[in-house]
């Protein structure tokens, strides 16, 4: 059996619950006693509580209230429910920051912020990370042991940086500990002959600001990478006591699926648990449901990926609407079930809400909430999410399962930094994200599961690993997929690759850099099309067993083939003919290059034509109607299978094989009907 332990062994099932705060209601026990009735019709099984209570649990400096906090924390359990447990952090008490400004931040303009909001202290003050640890040491210590407890949630969603005094003299720390403590290493790493900027002590070197230094590339990019160490640190803080005095109970923190701020790679390695907040702009206008819904897969299996295939936490999601995207639109009927369950399909293990009950006052008092202001159960949000919750009880056997992909993207955070500051092309469509996105999205319409890694990451168990717009490359990542093409792994890549080093210095002696020998071209320079403008890529050689001419927009790259073969060409411009898309048989695998930016069309062709090539497994062996994926996680012995119509139309597929409805209990077999926003949980034996 090939299966990951439940996130706490006192809870083997799939987590159903949200955000509870019942801080809001002490007023009104009968509105809480509501909650604990409510909670059970709505089949929720797990209520996180915490968050943000750091007033209500310290009201005054050192005076504590942890009474009715324990009253919560019974009652859960007395209901046969579990708690996980949040640390304060994300918002300070007014008194606090009073007595002690240091812990506000220091914007980038070098003011300094006024109490207020949350999601802002300095992640280096002394005196913050002293208060966290004591307040959490006393949770710890108090609910250590609770029945109800089977997880830290820590903080709520870290972000953001801080340029106070403190945090400079803890960046030039950083600085003097990544360059050894020479000065001039880093003038030579971050380039400052360049407009006399070479630094002769490091108390000249201050953070990025918009009245100051704002263009030195190999500062912001060590600045990115101070804050996102220093978040990292803040939190390790933030765990110690909870390490020390509950070594059982796992930790997580809400993530927010691509945020560039911090190196998620990094804080995952700190987690027991990957857990992430999901809020996808449903029904809009602009694009169609289904390609939201895919680039939402994609964070999700960027989630499972990072921490290789282990089952993460959908921590947050709106039963309905939310109050903060430009046209805040309810859930269609249907897309509450479906969009709970698209999470499962990629390996979350709990579908978790903001918010259980609606605030009466203040910023969110408009934001989804499993029970409205009505008070009761006869809404239709509420009915759709007890809907979730029966059906959530019936998948218990897929907990702790997993996929193991044989596809796998790279998604760099940073490269996403280096790209993104880099002075080139044109900065508004350089689209880093999108682009990976685009290239997941093949695979998604076919139903071939993917993994999202990081340059660092191991290839081998990958037969195709896809770097899209991989500009930076870490010392040895060059090497190490020359050894994965090499043991016969096939490689693509594109333009704007190889292009500079981990500090942002480009490579000399031709691009791709490090790239070069394995995909056997050389990149000499590249043009970029005005958003009128276009190319085309002319497919001729049929090596692929695909032909035909492809729109290309934004970026073309004037490439020689050195060992490649040329599999089309550039059909307009001065450099009509030229290669655009070429192969490198390198040792016993394939190395593509991509060299300009094309549509849909050809990336679906070009990936379709290489899962066959390379007989990568489809979840299903038939035809996905458009807008329809199928994705599947197993054990060994069995696959769940989770078909999804991400369509408000009717669409039907034709199975091949005897499958068995884990949500009806029927048996499935030929045509499947799915309804708009359909989805199905099908289970097969696979051994
Ligand atoms: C974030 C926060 C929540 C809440 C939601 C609203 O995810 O973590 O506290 O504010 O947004 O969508
Ligand atoms: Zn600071």
């Amino acid at each position: 059996m090939d299966r990951y332990m439940p996130i706490s062994s006192k809870f083997p099932h799939i987590i159903h619950g949200g955000d509870y705060n019942p801080e809001q209601w002490l007023e009104t026990p009968e509105i809480i006693a509501e909650d604990f009735r409510l909670m059970k019709l709505a089949h929720c099984n797990v209520m996180t509580v915490g968050i943000f209570s750091w007033m209500a649990l310290e009201p005054e400096e050192g005076k504590y209230n942890f009474g009715w906090l324990d009253n919560i924390m019974d009652r859960l359990a007395q209901n046969g429910m579990m708690a996980i447990l949040a640390t304060p952090s994300g918002a300070k008490p007014p008194w606090m920051s009073q007595k002690y400004p240091e812990i506000l931040r220091t914007q980038a303009d070098r003011f300094k912020d006024l109490h207020g909001g949350r999601h802002n202290h300095c992640f280096t003050s002394p005196i913050y990370r002293k208060k966290v640890n004591q307040i959490n040491g006393m949770l710890a210590e108090r609910y250590g042991k609770h029945p109800a407890l089977i997880l830290w949630h820590i903080s709520n969603e870290y972000s953001g940086e801080c340029h106070c005094r403190l945090c400079q003299e803890a960046f030039r720390n950083f600085l003097r500990k990544k360059y050894e403590n020479d000065i001039e290493k880093l003038n030579h790493e971050w380039w400052t002959g360049f407009w006399s900027h070479r630094y002769t002590d490091w108390s000249q070197i201050e953070s990025p600001s918009p009245r100051g230094e704002h263009e030195t590339h190999g500062l912001i990019l060590d600045w990115k990478r101070f804050v996102s160490h220093q978040t990292i640190d803040f939190f390790k803080n933030e765990i110690k006591p909870l390490r020390e005095l509950t070594p059982e109970v796992p930790v997580t923190t809400n993530l927010m699926g691509t945020f560039p701020g911090i190196e998620y790679r990094e804080l995952a390695k700190e987690l027991d648990v990957v857990s992430w907040d999901n809020y996808p702009t449903w029904h809009t206008t602009e694009q169609p449901d289904w390609k939201i819904a895919a680039r939402t897969s994609f964070i999700h299996d960027l989630n499972r990926s990072l921490k290789q295939g282990k089952p993460f936490m959908m921590m947050e999601s709106t039963p309905s609407t939310v109050n903060w995207q430009k046209v805040n639109k309810l859930k269609r009927p249907g897309m509450h079930m479906l969009s709970s369950l698209q999470a499962v399909a990629h390996g979350s293990d709990t579908v978790q809400y903001f918010q259980w009950r609606k605030s009466r006052g203040s910023f969110e008092k408009f934001h989804g909430a499993v029970v409205d202001h009505v008070g009761h159960e006869n809404t239709r949000v509420f009915r759709d999410v007890a809907q979730v919750g029966q059906a959530l009880e019936k998948l218990d056997e897929v907990v702790g399962t997993t996929v193991h992909p044989q596809v796998a993207i790279i998604f760099d955070w940073e490269n996403r930094w280096a790209i993104e500051e880099a002075q080139a092309l044109a900065r508004d469509r350089v689209q880093y994200e999108e682009t990976c996105i685009a290239h997941y999205t093949a695979f998604w319409k076919q139903g071939v599961p993917v993994d999202i890694i990081g340059a660092r990451e191991d290839f081998s168990q990958y037969k195709l690993v896809i770097a899209p717009m991989l500009y930076m490359t870490h010392p040895g990542v060059g090497e190490r997929i020359e050894a994965f093409v090499n043991e016969g792994g096939t490689f693509v890549t594109t333009y704007w690759s190889g292009i500079v080093n981990e500090n942002d210095l480009c490579h000399l002696g031709g691009f791709p850099g490090p790239l070069r020998t394995v995909t056997g071209i050389w990149s000499e320079e590249i043009d970029t099309l005005h958003p009128d403008e276009s190319n085309s890529l002319i497919m001729n050689d049929n090596s692929l067993e695909f032909i035909g001419n492809y729109r290309i927009k934004d970026f073309c790259e004037l490439i020689h083939a050195e060992s490649a073969k040329v599999l089309a060409v550039y059909g307009d411009d001065f450099y009509k003919g030229r290669p655009v898309l070429t192969v490198n048989c390198f040792g016993k695998g394939n190395a593509y290059y991509i060299a300009a930016r094309t549509g849909d069309d050809f990336i679906d062709d070009f990936y379709t034509a290489l899962t066959n090539k390379l007989s990568l497994t489809h979840t299903l062996d038939s035809k996905l109607p458009n807008g329809v994926t199928a994705q599947y996680r197993a054990d060994g012995q069995n696959r769940y299978i989770f078909i999804m119509n991400f369509n408000a139309e009717k669409k039907e597929i034709s199975l091949n094989g005897i499958y068995t409805d884990l949500l009806t209990e029927e048996e499935r077999q030929g045509v499947l009907e799915l309804t708009p926003f359909d989805v199905k949980v099908l289970k097969q034996k696979v051994f």
